[in-house]
């Protein structure tokens, strides 16, 4: 694991994709219980952990992201039976390959939130923002022609 060191200046780009029937409304708890939790950190509803192709995460490198978090059910709670294991193993396969091609594995994670998780919806993003908040700006797979329109 590569040491992490913060940098007080920098204000990375952080997707979440979060299901829609545990971690979207565990983030919604934290919102509603006024938990804190960075406005860097971009989330996007999916109907469940699954539903995440892992173009999508390639995108969001592509378009610029530093880090990017996968949040769903715990396991054996997913809205639709098994569709956290899936995206767990798809993840991991993923992972693996863009760790390969230079993007560090810290930059990419997949947690499971409940929707009455708020604390800890709230925990995990501010614990992903300082971790990419200290790798830095990502360069690797980014789009140039998207970074001139920033
Ligand atoms: Fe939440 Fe499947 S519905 S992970």
């Amino acid at each position: 694991m590569q040491e992490v060191t913060e940098n007080k200046n920098y204000v990375p780009t952080i997707v979440a994709f979060c299901c829609n029937w545990c971690s979207y409304a565990g983030a919604d708890l934290a919102g509603t219980s006024r938990l804190e939790y960075p406005a860097n950190v971009k989330i996007i509803r999916v109907p469940c952990s699954c539903r995440v192709n892992p173009m999508f995460v390639l995108k969001a490198f592509q378009r610029g992201a530093d880090g990017v978090i996968i949040c769903g059910c715990h396991p054996g709670d997913c809205h639709y039976m098994t569709g956290n294991y899936y995206a767990r193993r798809r993840m991991s396969l993923l992972f693996n390959f863009l760790n390969y091609l230079g993007i560090e594995k810290e930059r990419t994670r997949v947690e499971w939130v409940s929707a009455a998780e708020g604390a800890k919806f709230s925990a995990v993003m501010n614990d992903f923002a300082k971790t990419i908040n200290a790798l830095g700006e990502n360069k690797r797979l980014q789009d140039l022609r998207v970074k001139e329109d920033k």
